[in-house]
């Protein structure tokens, strides 16, 4: 322990933020109705130990089902999870086939449970590239818990922020060849509609694990007004509890988007 930590400011500090994080509570008001998560450092959490990359991938996995149940538990309406970008490919052939390997057999194990829990499971991303039997597995998913409410989960698979923009302009550009929309008629909500988080709201919290500062060609439409949350923890060493001091953090921010105290919190 440090010594300034047992200095009555830093017990007083330790205090303060054990009962901020007490303090999140299932259907707080202050609470963010969409997180995303960029999930960074599973091969660091696996290199430091020794181990292969791959085991942190694995380990990284338990961890997806930890903060997808918080989820649920707290109320949060949708959860966003960065697993695999466009630029992911060029990773070696077999880290690839590894992640892909893993996700086909996890979507697998946990569907079930999450169709009981009331959870939607959507793709964002590329599907369509991805090897044909995990491509048929995600629209099986997609369909099987279509009509669920409690959370959305979107696994963001061979997802890249710029292709995602690239592929809302050609769906619009299309519709205004077909139907005849004059250029100055397009708006900001007619865009979104093409994305693929077409009827969700923008994230309000976005969390990075692994200690790197950067977006990574993440939701770069929605994050325009979200808050960024970096911790040095490696994915698979993130929990709960910290994934609740992240929320009790943005519990504290002030949101003004762009005006004086509108949105203010306390
Ligand atoms: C994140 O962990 C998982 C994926 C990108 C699939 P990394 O595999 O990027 O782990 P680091 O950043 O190399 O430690
Ligand atoms: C971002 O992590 C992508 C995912 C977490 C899926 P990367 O590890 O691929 O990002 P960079 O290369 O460090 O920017
Ligand atoms: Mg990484």
């Amino acid at each position: 322990m440090k010594l300034s930590s047992l200095s009555p400011k830093g017990i007083l500090h330790r205090v303060r933020r054990k009962t901020a994080v007490q303090s999140i509570q299932p259907g707080d008001p202050g609470l963010p109705k969409h997180v995303a998560i960029i999930m960074d450092g599973n091969g660091r959490w696996a290199r430091k130990r020794n181990l292969p990359r791959t085991a942190g991938h694995e380990a990284g996995l338990q961890i997806v089902r930890e903060i997808t149940q918080e989820c649920v538990r707290l109320g949060i309406k949708y959860l966003t999870l960065y697993a695999f970008s466009t630029e992911n490919w060029r990773r070696p052939k077999q880290e690839v086939s590894f992640l892909m390997n893993l996700f086909y057999q996890s979507l697998q194990e946990v569907t079930t449970d999450l169709h009981h829990e009331e959870v939607r499971i959507r793709f964002l991303g590329n599907i369509d590239q991805l090897p044909p039997k995990l491509t048929a597995l995600i629209k099986e998913v997609e369909a099987q818990t279509a009509q669920n409410q409690r959370l959305t989960l979107n696994l963001a698979i061979n997802y890249g922020g710029r292709h995602e923009i690239i592929q809302a302009v050609r769906g619009l550009v299309q519709k205004a060849q077909e139907q005849g929309l004059e250029p100055e008629k397009i708006t900001e909500d007619q865009f979104t509609r093409f994305l693929f988080t077409a009827g969700q709201p923008d994230p309000d919290l976005m969390i990075r694990t692994s200690g790197e500062q950067r977006i990574s060609n993440f939701m770069l439409w929605q994050t325009a007004y979200t808050e960024l949350y970096f911790t040095s923890t490696f994915w698979p060493d993130f929990g709960p509890a910290e994934f609740r001091a992240a929320l009790a953090a943005y519990k504290k921010r002030s949101r003004r988007f762009g005006g004086i105290k509108e949105g203010r919190r306390k």
